[in-house]
């Protein structure tokens, strides 16, 4: 694994960049605050803008590690950040990561979380170099297995209430890319 960290990465709509302190009032504003974008999450919606200047009080310094991949979704038609894209966990003897997200409500339905899926998975396959990237989502939560097929993850199937969020013990359905799978759909 090649630890280059959270890089920018650029798509025709998003820049994708690492979180600083400054993006607190956008981030708390824009989809931190709001229950509906944290429903099926593990984290409770933030009270103040306080909480959301703590978590990134807490975030920002992890960068200098070089093993830390938490990007900030900036909309280039706004110039805020609208959600962010990360790396939950890293299972670096394996080469594999699991990945969260999560986007505004003003701006679900357009796209753009396939589109920095789609870049950070690129980034993780050819510039960290992994070999396995998987994401899940509770299975009442369908829109977010709609950005994983979209992004061209396989479905690999359901652990039964092997999770807990907002909503409670949920199942978790599973999606996966392995290295293998783009050097397959390369060929095609
Ligand atoms: C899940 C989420 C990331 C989707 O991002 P997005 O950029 O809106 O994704 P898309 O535009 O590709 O839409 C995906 C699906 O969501 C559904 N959807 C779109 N707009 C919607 C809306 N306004 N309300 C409800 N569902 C909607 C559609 O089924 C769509 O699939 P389709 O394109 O095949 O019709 C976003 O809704 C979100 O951040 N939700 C809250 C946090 C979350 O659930 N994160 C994932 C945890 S596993």
């Amino acid at each position: 694994m090649n630890k280059t960290g959270t890089k920018r990465i650029e798509t025709p709509r998003l820049i994708l960049r690492p979180f600083v302190p400054e993006d607190a009032e956008a981030m708390y504003r824009n989809w931190a605050s709001d229950p509906a974008v944290t429903e099926f999450l593990t984290w409770p919606p933030h009270g103040s803008v306080e909480a959301t200047r703590l978590l990134l009080a807490d975030w920002c310094p992890r960068y200098a590690g070089g093993d830390y991949f938490q990007w900030a979704i900036e909309l280039r038609e706004l110039g805020e950040a609208v959600g962010s894209i990360a790396a939950v966990k890293l299972n670096e003897s394996v080469g594999a990561a699991e990945l969260g997200y999560c986007l505004g409500r003003a701006w679900w339905g357009r796209g753009l979380m396939p589109e920095a899926l789609g870049a950070v998975l690129d980034y993780l396959f050819d510039e960290v170099g992994l070999q396995r990237v998987a994401a899940c989502h509770d299975a009442r939560n369908p829109r977010s297995g709609r950005v994983m097929e979209k992004a061209g993850m396989r479905l690999e199937g359901t652990w039964r209430q092997a999770g807990r969020n907002n909503r409670g013990v949920c199942d978790e359905v599973w999606h996966a890319m392995l290295r293998a799978d783009r050097e397959g759909k390369e060929r095609l």
